[in-house]
C-alpha cells in the first residue's frame, strides 16, 4: 500500500533472543532508555501490528489501531473485546483487507513481532529499528526472526535489503542502543 510507511521494533539480547525458553519477555530485556524510545515511536503510529502474545501494554495502548494476528478467524473480522482492534489471518486475506477493517489507508504502521510476524514483513520494513541489549544473554530463548541463531538479527537484516543508520544511545550504563536499519532501494 502506497501510503503506508512499515516500521518494525523489537529489543535483542546478544544471542539475538526476543523472549526467554517459555516464549515471555524476560525482565533482563526491559530497560527504561528503550521503553521511553518505543513508547513514543508507537505513539506516533497510526497502526500497530502484532502476533496475538504481543500486546504492548503502555498506558496509550488502548487508544491504537491495531491488527493482531490469530488463527482463530478465518481471513478478517473486528476483536469482540476491543473496538480499536482487527483480527487477521494472512492465510485469508492480504495485509490491506486487514488495514480496510481498521479504517487505516495512510501514515505510520508499527509492526512489533513476535517472529513469525516480524518475518511476514521482512521484504517491506522501510525501517526496522533494531534494540541490542549487548550484556544480556537468553540461553535457550525465542530467537527473534527465523534463521537466528545461525545468523545474526543484522544478518538477517541486510540479507533483506536493509542497511544500518547511525546507532543512538539508549541507556549509556547497559551499552542499549538503537540502529535504524532502512531499505536503500
Ligand atoms: N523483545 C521484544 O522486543 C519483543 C517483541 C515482540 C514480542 N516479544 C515477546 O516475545 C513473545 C512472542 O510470543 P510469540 O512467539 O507467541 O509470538 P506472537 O507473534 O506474539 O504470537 C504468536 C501467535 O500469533 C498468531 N500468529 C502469528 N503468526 C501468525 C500467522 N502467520 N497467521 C495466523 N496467526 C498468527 C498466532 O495466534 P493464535 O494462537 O491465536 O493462532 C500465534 O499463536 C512474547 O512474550 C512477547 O512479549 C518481545
Amino acid at each position: 500500500m502506497a501510503g503506508l510507511r512499515i516500521d518494525g521494533y523489537v529489543i535483542v539480547s546478544a544471542d539475538g533472543m526476543l523472549a526467554n525458553a517459555d516464549r515471555v519477555m524476560p525482565d533482563q530485556l526491559k530497560f527504561e532508555g528503550d521503553k521511553r524510545f518505543f513508547t513514543s515511536a508507537l505513539d506516533r503510529a497510526d497502526l500497530i501490528v502484532h502476533g496475538r502474545n504481543s500486546h504492548e501494554d503502555q498506558p496509550n495502548s488502548p487508544n491504537r489501531k491495531r491488527i493482531v494476528l490469530t488463527h482463530g478467524v478465518s481471513a478478517v473480522a473486528p476483536d469482540p473485546s476491543n473496538a480499536k482492534a482487527v483480527l487477521w489471518n494472512p492465510a485469508g486475506a492480504g495485509f490491506e483487507a486487514a488495514c480496510d477493517l481498521a479504517g487505516v489507508h495512510s501514515g505510520a504502521v508499527a509492526i512489533i513481532g513476535g517472529p513469525q510476524v516480524f518475518a511476514m514483513f521482512m521484504d517491506r520494513y522501510d525501517t526496522f529499528w533494531l534494540s541490542e541489549a549487548p550484556r544480556v544473554r537468553v540461553p535457550g530463548g525465542e530467537p527473534c526472526f527465523p534463521g537466528v541463531p545461525a545468523r545474526t538479527p543484522r544478518q538477517v537484516l541486510a540479507a533483506h535489503g536493509l542497511q544500518a543508520g547511525e546507532v543512538q544511545n539508549l541507556d549509556s550504563a547497559n551499552g542499549v542502543t538503537v540502529t535504524p536499519w532502512r531499505r536503500t532501494r
